[in-house]
């Protein structure tokens, strides 16, 4: 019996509080656990068209942005061989993939983490029809995601969600993230407004930024850093305690770019106004006491963390800014993908 049918995702990017930086030896496995908040805006819009018969010599295209990507296309093919073993039926199926982000890319968010999610949804929602399953398994879609890009084995869930073994989290795994329940209603629904710095795709990929931990002078310290942070982290989160919270954040995010700058060939991705917005935001935090945090990811561009409640007045800070920027992205908490349509049939 041949099969064939048509699934779509959106799914979102995430930010992370404490960061994944650096891997240990194996497929994807994570240094040290990371912890994210899952965005809600910035999302990746993936379709799958999909055949499978007996016999078929498996092919695949990767249409992104409405135009056939090869770069894209050679990175898919690499991680569908990774997962054949999940889904055997993969090696006599034809993939035709369309995607599009609603974010400009390279933006300072992580579109490999909505990217990967939405591809690693859809082959869920395909092995459903296979083995005739009413769901998908929630770790393994996030195995699979993981194994295309660490971060997003954090989108396929939130709001907020960690990945990475670690004593302090029970039920934490190196291969799937999973949701952390134990969360003050403060932290429910926080906004995120990322702040355009620059525009540019950035100098250095993030596979060659993790692989500059490897013989990092630091690497044992940032480790040990990670278990503080870690711990911090989870009892402001299930404390409702903002303070803690935004420390750990920037904490985390200047030490991120710190161990770039420390590493092999002082890799840096900040650009001088990411240095004067950071010197701006805190120096308006100590003058109006207004609860926000910044944080980065591998890039120039800064995410601004804060509650609902300071929404006003924290839009006021960024439009009177004199430090120049390319815009600004409003987003917030979410809860994770959303199938769009699913359909099949047999023949
Ligand atoms: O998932 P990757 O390989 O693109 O790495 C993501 C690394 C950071 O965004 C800097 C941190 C994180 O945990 O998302």
């Amino acid at each position: 019996m041949n099969i064939k049918g048509k699934v779509s995702y959106s799914s979102p990017s995430n930010i992370a509080i404490v960061k994944y930086w650096g891997k240990e030896p194996g497929d994807q496995i994570p240094m040290n656990s990371s912890l994210s908040m899952t965005l809600n805006q910035c999302r990746s819009f993936t379709t799958i068209a999909w055949t499978i018969v007996e016999n078929l010599v498996p092919s695949l295209e990767v249409w992104f942005e409405g135009v056939r990507n090869p770069e894209i296309e050679t990175k898919t093919k690499k991680w569908l061989e990774k997962i054949t073993d999940f889904y055997p039926w993969l090696a006599n199926t034809a993939l035709r993939v369309e995607t599009r982000n609603n974010f400009p890319h390279s933006a300072g968010i992580a579109s490999s983490a909505s990217g990967m999610s939405a591809l690693a949804l859809c082959l869920s929602a395909i092995d459903n029809h296979v083995r005739q399953k009413e769901s998908g398994d929630v770790f393994l879609q996030s195995n699979t995601a993981r194994l295309g890009s660490g971060s997003a084995s954090r989108s396929v869930t939130g709001p907020w969600v960690l990945w990475g073994e670690t004593p302090l989290f029970r039920g934490s795994s190196h291969e799937y993230a999973v949701k952390v329940t134990d969360v003050h209603p403060r932290f429910a629904q926080l906004h995120d407004t990322i702040i355009i710095v620059d525009k540019e795709p950035k100098s250095i990929s993030s596979r060659a930024g993790h692989d500059l931990m490897d013989g990092h002078p630091w690497r044992e310290g940032r480790i040990k850093q990670v278990d503080k942070n870690m711990t911090l982290l989870l009892q402001a989160l299930k404390e409702g305690d903002w303070k803690a919270f935004a420390e750990v954040t920037e904490n985390e995010a200047l030490s991120l770019h710190a161990l770039m700058f420390a590493s092999q060939g002082g890799m840096m991705l900040w650009k001088g106004n990411t240095v004067e917005w950071i010197h701006y935001l805190r120096q308006q935090r100590e003058q109006t006491g207004v609860p926000m945090a910044f944080t980065l990811d591998a890039g120039a561009n800064i995410h601004l963390l804060y509650p609902m409640q300071a929404r006003e007045q924290v839009e006021n800070i960024l439009q009177q800014s004199p430090v120049s920027h390319h815009g600004f992205i409003y987003d917030g908490t979410g809860t994770g993908p959303e199938k769009i349509s699913d359909v099949y049939e047999e023949y």
